[in-house]
């Protein structure tokens, strides 16, 4: 059997090969913490749960409109009022399977052959094959850890070549966790809106912002921008919803039609249970957020302390998500020369499991997630000093 070029274009995913060594390591008996996890450690909110109950013992079985239920187009337009002050409609709005499936989407109806994506990285792992996969180009712009992995405009510009048609955005960060604030943010959206570039602003951490940083959105330049821009955003990562599969998209009401299109001729629907879970959760409150928050901050603090403590690392303070990504090539020698043999070293010798920063395009950090609980975390991050003290 011959495979399409598409597919074997197509990188498999570090982070999964990391879980996977992790795994065979459990699986001989092994004490192995994972500082690799992609997801909240906390529960969903009862009534979250609660409202999937409720749609099952109901009966709501069928397909469901491609873009979503009534009620559930209005939430999200209603959160974008809510949290950003932007007075959208059901017809800006396509519910979607995860950010991911908005995400990919997106690459599939903007890009042409050739056409070419400024990513700034560290970025997310599947922005590049995202391209790829719709025949586009990542042009990648780096972000230093000295400047907190933040970019100016002038970078954009340095690296705009023309065939340049979307920037992606995606703030806060993962793997970084860096967070634009709102003015940081307007500056490089009007810079990409002045150069006729689409904007996919990927907010999928946005409700996990600490304080005093606030966040920040790029939903109020849909006006602005003459429907140069989509935001995706969903309920994985607040709401710890992450198996449920439920994201959406924000953009002007033709570019909505063309996502839905293409979800027709694939998915369809997300899971009718999940959007009336979905539909519980943009409509209820937003409280318990403020728990999650204290111990994200907490927790990022205390880790970045010992992180901090090492000799020639460099790490910036994030305001958000739940990563921290320090620069630790100055561990790297002839027997560890980058950020893979790092990772592959400490889950052998220590049993932690970390993701390589090469995943997200720069080879000299490691990506560290502290959504786990406390005396864990602390402990596989004191694991990962004493193995490191002994290079
Ligand atoms: C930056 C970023 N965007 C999008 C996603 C996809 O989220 P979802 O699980 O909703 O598809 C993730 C998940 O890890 C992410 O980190």
């Amino acid at each position: 059997m011959q495979f399409s070029d598409r597919i074997q274009s197509v990188k498999p995913s570090a982070t999964l090969t990391i879980n996977a060594k992790a795994g065979e390591l459990i699986a001989q008996g092994k004490d192995v913490i994972s500082l690799a996890a992609g997801e909240p450690d906390y529960s969903p909110p009862a009534w979250v749960c609660e409202a999937a109950h409720k749609a099952i013992d109901a009966g709501f079985n069928g397909y469901t409109p491609v873009a979503g239920i009534s009620g559930l187009l209005e939430a999200v337009a209603d959160y974008f009022y809510r949290f950003s002050n932007v007075s959208a409609t059901k017809d800006m709005v396509v519910v979607t399977n995860g950010g991911k499936q908005g995400l990919y989407n997106l690459m599939q109806i903007l890009l042409n052959p050739g056409d070419e994506v400024l990513i700034p990285s560290p970025y997310w792992v599947s922005y590049p094959d995202m391209v790829a996969l719709a025949g586009g180009r990542p042009v990648i712009v780096p972000a230093a850890p000295e400047h907190g992995f933040l970019l100016e405009k002038d970078h954009l510009e340095a690296a705009l070549t023309p065939s340049c048609k979307v920037l992606i955005l995606n703030s806060p960060s993962n793997p970084t966790g860096s967070h634009y604030t709102q003015s940081q943010l307007d500056e490089l959206l009007e810079w990409a809106v002045s150069r006729g570039l689409f904007v996919i602003s990927d907010e999928i951490y946005d409700q996990l912002v600490y304080p005093p940083a606030k966040p920040a959105s790029a939903a109020p330049w849909l006006e602005r921008s003459q429907g140069q821009i989509a935001v995706v955003n969903g309920l994985s990562k607040s709401f710890a919803l992450t198996g449920w599969r439920i994201g959406y998209v924000l953009s002007h009401p033709g570019l909505i039609k063309n996502l839905i299109k293409i979800q027709g001729q694939s998915t369809s629907n997300i899971c009718s249970i999940a959007q009336k879970a979905a539909l519980a959760a943009l409509t209820g409150s937003f409280d318990f957020l403020e728990t999650a928050r204290e111990n994200f901050a907490g927790r990022r603090d205390k880790v970045l302390e010992i992180i901090n403590s090492w000799p020639g690392i460099i790490c910036p303070k994030p305001d958000g998500a739940f990563y921290l990504f320090p620069k630790v090539d100055s561990f790297y020698s002839e027997a560890i020369p980058d950020s893979t043999a790092l990772c592959t070293y400490l889950l052998e010798s220590c049993g932690v499991a970390l993701v390589p920063g090469v995943a997200f395009g720069d080879d000299r950090c490691l990506r560290f997630s502290y959504a786990l609980e406390e005396e864990t975390l602390l402990r596989g991050v004191h694991k990962v000093g004493e193995a490191l003290n002994k290079l």
